[in-house]
């Protein structure tokens, strides 16, 4: 059997753990019952297997596991993510344990800590979540009118590091940022409304902490300030570009060709069974 698991951008500036969209950038697991293990017990793909068999009280059945793809570590592009989705789908299969798509994304979110990539993953498209006991997800669709592009610095940026950078108790105003921005960003990445999308993308709890460390991402968001959003991909490396005009050229220019420039589609599928 072999799976293709799509990269995703969370956040999308104020939606901080809320909000993230599937790209057209994936990796990919052939994976087949066997006699032995091919993976160690700490590779997160075999984590969330695992995880999944035990939810339904079953030791993981052996299997041989082969992953690759084109999802960079530690940028922001949900590799994580992509590998506990991975893991849960192989075993929900190989193991036909009948687990539901809200069950894989309970426990995707119970292992990666936060539901803002792995529901893009699982769902594809632009996805928005709220967990209270249990993860809520809604999927809106994404304006044609939007381009998206990524600025990959060859440097590695891990989630841990970059949420050790954020305060831990915050100002009530900062908060009220971001509530009152996201519905308008979801409205203008609905829309296609680059204006509103320009307003709406203002983010007060994490890009004013993370920004300095992010290779090109306040060079960027100057230099590009009418003609993209920039927003930091997840917990960064990676640097997020929304537009109604290409910017790969220009991009490769601000940056000296040091950085990979990749426009990526929105994938719309989210994790899928594919024959080849
Ligand atoms: N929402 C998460 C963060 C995404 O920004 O820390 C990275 O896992």
């Amino acid at each position: 059997m072999k799976l293709r698991i799509p990269a995703t951008s969370a956040n999308i500036g104020p939606g901080f753990d809320v909000a993230g969209l599937a790209l057209g950038l994936y990796q990919y697991l052939e994976v087949n019952l066997a006699d032995k293990t091919n993976l160690g017990p700490d590779h997160l793909v075999y984590v969330a297997y695992e995880r999944a068999f035990a939810y339904r009280g079953q030791d993981p059945k052996p299997a041989s596991f082969n992953y690759y793809g084109d999802i960079p570590r530690s940028r922001g592009l949900g590799s994580s993510a992509a590998c506990i989705v991975a893991g849960l789908v192989a075993a929900n299969e190989l193991g036909a344990l009948n687990l539901s798509q809200d069950q894989l994304l309970n426990l995707a979110t119970e292992i990666e800590g936060h539901p803002d990539n792995v529901a893009p993953a699982l769902l594809g498209g632009l996805v928005y979540s709220m967990v209270d006991e249990v993860v809520y997800s809604k999927k809106v669709p994404v304006h044609s009118s939007l381009l998206f592009t990524l600025c990959i610095p060859e440097t590695e940026f891990s989630t841990e590091k970059a949420r050790g950078l954020l305060p831990k108790k915050l100002e009530m105003k900062d908060a009220v940022c971001n509530l009152s921005h996201l519905p308008f960003l979801i409205q203008a990445l609905e829309e296609g409304d680059f204006d509103l999308l320009k307003l709406a993308s203002k983010d007060c709890l994490h890009e004013p902490y993370r920004g300095p460390y992010i290779p090109y991402f306040l060079d960027l968001k100057k230099a590009l300030e009418k003609k993209a959003c920039v927003h930091i991909s997840g917990a960064g490396s990676t640097s997020l570009l929304i537009s109604k005009v290409p910017l790969k050229e220009e991009l490769e220019d601000l940056t000296k060709g040091e950085a990979k420039i990749l426009q990526v589609t929105i994938d719309q599928e989210g994790v899928k069974k594919i024959d080849h």
